[in-house]
């Protein structure tokens, strides 16, 4: 699957000695010193046993939790002089998320769960339902728009935890294990979207236990106790 990539000169995430220890009895380093350089519109895998901080590594790159020493730089902008605020108007408008959880809303439909963030981001209410359609075509969801969230298989919910990521062409996209549900079909759907925000410059960093995945990306790092053991071009 190879497409002309938009990297930029520029990297878009700079990580130097990251570490994180959580302060449980006895406390826990889950992140014991990364370095870390991301181009804009680079696809990464990361990869590692369970425990080895790769869901750490996605929180501290969401800004959704903080290191406890080094520095990380977004776009250039050291993280840690930025407010609560501009943090979440980042997390909340720049960035799309899927958890290994997938957070979908049950109360609501589908195209309520999507339409969400394109309300968080401001997109203008014209063009929404269109949007929805279109992404939920990409994942194969169109069928089940107006399903209640509840009401989903787990690789359904899935699907939507991704289209609800990818619906407002984020400029960082985060996706912690977005495949572990999936079969082969709908798989290759979700990278073929990945890739299409990719070549649009969008930087994916993808945690996953999928061969497929880790070589789809433009490289792959290792993650072992905490610490990069391998960064390699896929
Ligand atoms: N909130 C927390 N408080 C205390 N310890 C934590 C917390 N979150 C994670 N840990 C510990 O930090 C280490 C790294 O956890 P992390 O969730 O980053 O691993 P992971 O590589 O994502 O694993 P998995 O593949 O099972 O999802 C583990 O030992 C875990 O028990
Ligand atoms: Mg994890």
């Amino acid at each position: 699957m190879s497409h002309p990539r938009r990297v930029t000169a520029s990297p878009v995430l700079q990580l130097t000695g990251i570490t994180k220890t959580y302060p449980t009895r006895p406390p826990v380093t889950a992140l014991a010193g990364v370095d870390l350089t991301v181009q804009m519109g680079e696809r990464l895998a990361v990869v590692g046993r369970s425990g080895s901080g790769k869901s750490t590594l996605l929180n501290i790159l969401g800004l959704l939790d903080e290191c406890s020493s080094g520095r990380y730089e977004l776009a250039g902008s050291d993280t840690s002089t930025m407010s609560a605020a501009e943090r979440d108007r980042l997390r909340a408008e720049r960035f799309g998320f899927v958890f290994q959880d997938s957070h979908v809303l049950g109360h609501r439909t589908v195209a309520e769960n999507i339409a969400l963030k394109l309300a968080i981001t401001r997109t203008p209410l014209r063009e929404r339902p269109a949007r929805i359609t279109e992404v939920l075509e990409k994942v194969g969801l169109d069928h089940r728009r107006e399903a209640l969230g509840r009401l989903l298989s787990g690789g359904e919910r899935q699907r939507v935890a991704i289209a609800r990521a990818v619906v407002s062409d984020p400029d960082l996209l985060l996706a912690d294990e977005p495949t572990g549900n999936l079969d082969a079909d709908s798989s290759t759907a979700v990278l073929d979207v990945f890739d299409l925000l990719a070549r649009r410059g969008t930087t994916v960093v993808v945690i996953t236990h999928d061969r497929r995945i880790a070589g789809w990306a433009d490289r792959a790092l290792i993650l072992d106790g905490g610490r990069l053991v391998a960064d390699h071009a896929a």
